[in-house]
């Protein structure tokens, strides 16, 4: 009997994401990192925090780093910093985590739905042109958040070029692409300010709820800064503008500064891993393509077919963990279905939120384990 004719049941698990496997590598310095902090007892807003900020900086290129307690509060900070609430209108894609819209409405703004591309599942700059276009009159167009779904940079060229002409603020939603890039552009040093997640089945994610901002403007950084910790002013004191609090843990801090240190290594494991899944489904089902000049986390590895719930039902069968991102687009669920959306609707963001499936992906998933996923989707019915 070949492996992958075995029965599902005597075959070791498959993980979707294997975080034991990145402690096995590296759990001896990050559980001295973590005593450190336990030993010098500053758990909040400690030595870490700043020491993080100025690696994520390096690591990038941003000028500045703000560290934060989520990857939504990296994107309501900057929303916040700039002012942007109640009349206003932000472009966001519909196929997306939540979180994308969520932090528009949370400050009393309008998220207005844009569609995405069928290839790339990142924001359609034609559809962002329409939906500025159809604006209601009653909301002024302030900003756009392009996301980029699965790792891979959104197109950035393109959403710029419109952004400038209708002054429009960049807000990058980079919750799944830290460390990819976009035209030799890191992400975190694109758009005017980008936000990042590092929750733990994130490429970078730590041991609870984290975040980032990256921005190159001072005085955005600054206001950040002070939201991050009730407006604060010169003072603990002064209370300058109402804020959050959003502050980064230490601890969390401490992990991960270790994990940074291995996160190239990473990306490059889980580049190999997409690659080898491309070669080996060939036709077999849709395969995410890398757009000329970008390079990706590969967050999620997201394949397409018509009946996607079979093959899901035969993977389980199998022992292959599957995902859904995302079974609804956000135009569709009941929270956010009344705002608007662009004139053409997001007839592709429908049709993704059926055919899409993401299969296991870490940078530690084994040949041998990869082989069996691979057999397992060509050879399902
Ligand atoms: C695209 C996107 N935006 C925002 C977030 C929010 O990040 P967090 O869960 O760290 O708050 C996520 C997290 O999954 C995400 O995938």
């Amino acid at each position: 009997m070949t492996a992958a004719a075995k029965p599902a049941s005597v075959m070791p698990p498959i993980a979707f994401v294997d975080l034991a496997a990145q402690r096995k590598r590296i759990g001896g310095a990050i559980d001295a990192a973590v005593v450190k902090v336990l030993a010098h007892g500053q758990y909040i807003m400690g030595p870490e925090v700043a020491a993080l900020e100025r690696a994520l900086a390096a690591f990038c290129g941003a000028k500045h780093v703000v560290s934060c307690a989520s990857g939504t509060d990296a994107l309501v900070l900057p929303l916040m910093a700039y002012g942007i609430g109640r009349g206003d209108a932000v472009y966001v894609p519909s196929f997306t985590f939540a979180a994308s819209a969520e932090v528009v409405a949370l400050v009393g703004a309008t998220p207005i739905f844009v569609d995405v591309l069928a290839d790339s599942f990142n924001l359609d700059p034609a559809s962002l042109a329409e939906a500025i276009e159809g604006t209601p009159k009653h909301l002024k167009p302030r900003a756009v958040m392009p996301v980029d779904l699965f790792g891979q940079p959104a197109d950035y060229n393109a959403i710029e070029a419109i952004a400038r002409d209708r002054n429009l603020i960049v807000i990058c939603d980079a919750a799944q692409s830290f460390g990819a890039s976009y035209r030799g552009r890191k992400v975190g040093s694109i758009g005017h300010v980008t936000g990042t997640s590092f929750f733990p089945a994130k490429p970078l994610g730590c041991y609870g709820d984290g975040g980032a901002v990256f921005t190159d403007d001072e005085a955005l950084a600054h206001r950040m800064r002070s939201l991050r910790v009730h407006g604060q002013g010169s003072n603990k004191y002064e209370n300058v503008a109402i804020g959050l609090n959003a502050r980064l843990d230490t601890i969390q801090a401490a992990i991960l500064i270790e994990k940074l240190k291995i996160f190239p290594e990473e990306i490059a494991a889980r580049d190999a891993v997409a690659t080898r899944y491309q070669r080996g489904l060939g036709n077999a089902v849709a395969t995410p393509p890398v757009l000329p000049g970008n390079t990706s986390v590969w967050a999620q590895y997201t394949v397409k077919l018509g009946d996607r719930d079979r093959l899901a039902n035969t993977l389980k069968a199998a022992g292959v963990p599957t995902a859904v991102y995302y079974p609804a687009p956000l135009h569709r669920q009941p929270a956010y279905r009344d705002f608007p959306s662009a004139p053409g609707g997001a007839p592709v963001s429908d049709d993704l939120s059926r055919s899409v499936l993401s299969l296991p992906m870490h940078p530690y998933l084994e040949t041998t384990t990869q082989d069996r996923i691979v057999a397992a989707v060509r050879g399902a019915p």
